[in-house]
């Protein structure tokens, strides 16, 4: 039997303000498991975003819990999560979240500097990588430099880096074109088979969705397993 790396249970999430408070997300249960796929899509506002989230340990639940190979995520301190989340989880963003002033090698070698590890074998990693996701050719160029597809290949690179067992990506195809969409959907996939990397994925894009092993919709903020 495969155990679950990833738990969340009940979540809540309600944000108050003066006047009134919106309930966001209602008792949602999910689950991943090493190696699993996960697409969790729903209409614009439906707290997909904010589910995920809450799974990363980047915003807390209003009530519920979180646990990652059995241990609490909630109850670890912030900088506990930090190194959680550098050590355990990638994450991929719409708009590739790259640092404009560092190049492809730079950037992907980042969260392995953030690790500990030293420059050189950071900078050895990320240029492995960089030739995996087909950019051996683009090492030292800016963010500026490259087009959308390369820019969310090397984001992918860095999601990568630190060998994560789960990468988390909020509308990775979001910006993209049908060709450097399917190229997305191809490394997602190789990742996958080759490194038993899970994925959980926010999405719009159905190509993309039927192609994850399974599908969690947000509706009224519940979950409804297709
Ligand atoms: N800090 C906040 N304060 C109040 N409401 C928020 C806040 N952040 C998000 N929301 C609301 O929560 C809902 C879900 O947001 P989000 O998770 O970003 O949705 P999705 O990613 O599905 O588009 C939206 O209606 C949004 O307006
Ligand atoms: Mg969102």
């Amino acid at each position: 039997m495969i155990n679950p790396i990833l738990v969340a249970t009940d979540i809540c999430k309600t944000y108050v303000d003066a006047n009134q408070s919106v309930e966001i997300l209602h008792s949602v249960n999910l689950s991943v498991d090493q190696g699993e796929t996960i697409a969790i899509v729903g209409a614009s506002g439906s707290g997909k975003s904010t589910l995920l989230h809450i799974i990363s340990t980047l915003d807390t639940p209003t009530s519920g819990q979180v646990l990652f190979n059995g241990q609490s995520l909630l109850s670890l301190s912030s900088k506990q999560q930090a190194k959680f989340r550098n050590a355990e989880l990638g994450f991929v963003y719409q708009f590739h979240h790259l640092l404009p002033e560092f190049n492809a090698t730079e950037n992907v070698a980042m969260p392995c500097l953030i690790a500990g590890m030293s420059k050189e074998s950071s900078q050895k990693r990320a240029k492995a990588l960089l030739d995996r996701v087909g950019l051996s050719h683009r090492l030292t160029h800016k963010p500026q430099q490259l087009s959308g597809g390369e820019r969310q290949r090397v984001a992918i690179a860095r999601a990568m880096v630190n060998k994560p067992k789960i990468i988390m990506a909020d509308e990775p195809t979001g910006n993209l074109d049908k060709e450097s969409s399917e190229e997305i959907l191809g490394l997602i996939q190789d990742i996958n088979k080759t490194d038993n990397t899970s994925f959980v994925i926010v999405t719009h894009d159905n190509e993309l969705a039927k192609q994850m092993d399974k599908t969690f919709t947000l509706v009224s903020g519940k979950v409804v397993t297709l």
